[in-house]
This record gives C-alpha cells, structure tokens and sequence, in this order.
C-alpha cells in the first residue's frame, strides 16, 4: 500500500463550446451519429493561441490552493499529456515555470496513451512512497484539437480539450493507493498514432501534404481492446489491493465512449450508478479525462471520505491500467 492522500483537485476546461450540430454543419455527420455511437454531445476547445500549458497551469493551481500547498514546498511535478508544448522538452518546464517554483524540484513528462494520468498517479505514489518525495503535483492536459485533421470525421468527432491536476501529500492514516495494475501491448501500437514528426517519418514537406502530422485511429480495434484492458487492469488491481469490486464506491474509467465504458460495466458486473461519466458534456479529453471527472466529483460532494475508487484508462501505445485509491 502506499498511503498517501489527494489532498487537492482542479480542473480547466476552455470556455468554447463545440456541440455535435455545430460540426455537422462543416462535416459529413450528425448529432444523432455521434451521440448514439459515443454518447457525447459537446465539448470544449483551446482558443488556437492559447497554448495547452495555460490549462494546465490554472488547474494545477486550484489543485495546489485546495490542498493549501505552497508551491515553494512543492517536491514533485509530473506531467502527463500527449500535446507536449515544444516536442523538446516537452510540456512539464512549461508548468513549473507558470507556477513558479524557485526551489527546482524535479519534473518530468509522461506520455503513455490516454493512460498517461493513471500511470502517472503509479509513478508518483511511487516516488513518495520511497521518500523521494513527500508530496507531489500530477497534473493531465490535453488539446487534441491540435493534432487532429478537422475533415476526418471518423476522429475530430471524439475529442475535446481540457486539463485536470491533483495535489497528493502523505498520509498518516489508512487512506491512499491500494492496489496497481498497469500493462503495455506493443502490438497494438499501430491502432492510435501520429506517424510523422519523430525520426521514423521526420517532418517534411511530403508529410505535411499527406496529413501525417494528423492523429490516425483504427476506431474499430481501440475500441475492441479498450474494453478488455480495462478489464484486465481492474481485475488484477482490485485482486492486489485485497478487495472485491463490490467493495468500490466509484469507478472512473477513461471517458473514451460511453459504450466502451458501458461494456466494460457489463462485463465487470458492476454497478451502473457508481460509474461518473461526464463524456457528454467534455468528450474524450485523453490524460485530462480522469483528473477532469475526479474534480467534478469531489466538488459535487460525490466523493467522500473512506470511499474507494477505482481509476482506469487505456491509450495508445497501447498502454493500460488500474489504481484502486482509497479517498
Ligand atoms: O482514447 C482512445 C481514443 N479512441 C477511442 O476510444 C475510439 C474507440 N472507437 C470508437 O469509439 C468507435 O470505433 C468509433 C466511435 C470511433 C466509430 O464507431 P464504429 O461503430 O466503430 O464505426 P465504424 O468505424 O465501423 O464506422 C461505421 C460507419 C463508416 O461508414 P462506412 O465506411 O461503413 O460507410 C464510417 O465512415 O460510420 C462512418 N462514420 C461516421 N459517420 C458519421 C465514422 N465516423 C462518422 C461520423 N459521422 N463522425
């Protein structure tokens, strides 16, 4: 067990809002598709030059206030996004600057799928719990908007812009990380990916022009190994933290698609009204989607003291995972 305690949430979501109607009306699609296919009905965007680090700031920030922890007593800030601010060093100097803290602590990104926030949450408990840190900052930002191509229906359709943080301190009593199952399978790699801009397919002029900087998705087989993934990742969670899925008051899964997250309920067996979904109203916020609905559910008052949550994601690469956290 690592015993620790989120003493802070926060979240950010930009203020425009794109309904389902409204991209019908530049794309071949309609609400009824895209809401019946994925059960989202609208989401937010980052205003183009607003960079994806400014949400991520103002959510770590609310985390920080909330836990009231000084940011000068700040000993660890992990980074999980997909967008990284510059492709070196990535998004995690961005939000340690915007924070400001003079006292250097360490930070690091994390880039694992959509999985990046529950990997993330593993990597830090682990950190404090060997005395590397004694309190950490985990903060998801995602602005997929910006990497997906505005024609393709089959992928701009699923996505919206966000961030989440949360501020972990250590705890003193029975609360904090349970149990952990986290998964890679190298031979999904292929099913969500961005071909060009790395040094497989370094940027060019030929790229560009065959839209290889665009995310390109095997809709069908994410969706097919999402489920069983998460299902695996609970399982083996839940069996190491010593519990039985009756005894989890809230599962948070990855807001991927509502029926991806309905089918993995059926195949768990676990009850419907203890699933927060918010996937309608914010769509498929990738690392942000975790940290997005846990802040919405804490300051709603569902998530109280003692309840046992179950985190879960999928995401490209394809990585996967479960942390069973005791609140
Ligand atoms: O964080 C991980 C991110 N990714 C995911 O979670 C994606 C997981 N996969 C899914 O959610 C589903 O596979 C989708 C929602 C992406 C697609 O649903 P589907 O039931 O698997 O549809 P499909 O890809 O088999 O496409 C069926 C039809 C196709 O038409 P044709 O070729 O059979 O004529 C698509 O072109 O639906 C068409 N289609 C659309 N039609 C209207 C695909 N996207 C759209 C759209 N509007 N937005």
């Amino acid at each position: 067990m690592i015993k620790l305690r989120v003493a802070g949430t926060g979240r950010f979501l930009p203020e425009r809002v794109l309904a389902n109607d409204d991209l019908s009306l530049s794309l071949d699609t309609s609400d009824e598709w895209i809401r019946s296919r994925t059960g989202i009905v609208e989401r937010r965007l980052l205003a183009p030059e607003t960079p994806p680090a400014f949400m991520g700031i103002a959510a770590a920030e609310k985390a920080l206030r909330q836990a009231g922890l000084d940011p000068e007593k700040l000993d660890l800030l992990v980074v999980a996004t997909n967008v990284p601010e510059e492709l070196i060093p990535g998004s995690s100097p961005f939000i340690a600057e915007g924070l400001g803290l003079p006292h250097e602590p360490p930070f690091f990104d994390i880039k694992a799928g959509c999985a990046g926030f529950v990997f993330g949450m593993a990597v830090a408990g682990a950190m404090m719990k060997s005395g590397l840190a004694r309190n950490a900052l985990l903060v998801g930002i995602e602005a997929l908007s910006r990497f997906v191509d505005w024609e393709d229906r089959k992928t701009c359709v699923l996505f919206g812009d966000g961030a989440g943080a949360v501020a972990l301190v250590m705890a003193d009593d029975d609360r904090g990380i349970l149990g952990i199952s986290l998964h890679g399978d190298p031979t999904k790699r292929g099913l969500l990916r961005i071909p060009a801009g790395g040094v497989r397919l370094p940027a060019s002029f030929e790229t560009v022009q065959a839209k290889k900087h665009f995310l390109e998705m095997k809709g069908r087989g994410v969706y097919q190994s999402a489920v069983t993934m998460m299902e695996r990742a609970t399982l083996e969670a839940t069996e190491r933290a010593g519990i039985s899925l009756a005894d989890i008051d809230w599962l948070l899964p990855h807001q991927a698609n509502l029926r991806i997250i309905e089918a993995l309920v059926k195949r768990l067996g676990f009850p419907r009204e203890r699933v927060l979904v918010n996937i309608d109203r914010v769509a498929n916020t990738s690392t942000a989607s975790i940290p997005i609905l846990l802040d919405e559910a804490v300051r709603a008052g569902k998530i109280v003291d003692g309840d046992i949550l179950a985190l879960t994601a999928f995401g490209a690469g394809a990585c996967y995972g479960t942390v069973i956290l005791r609140w």
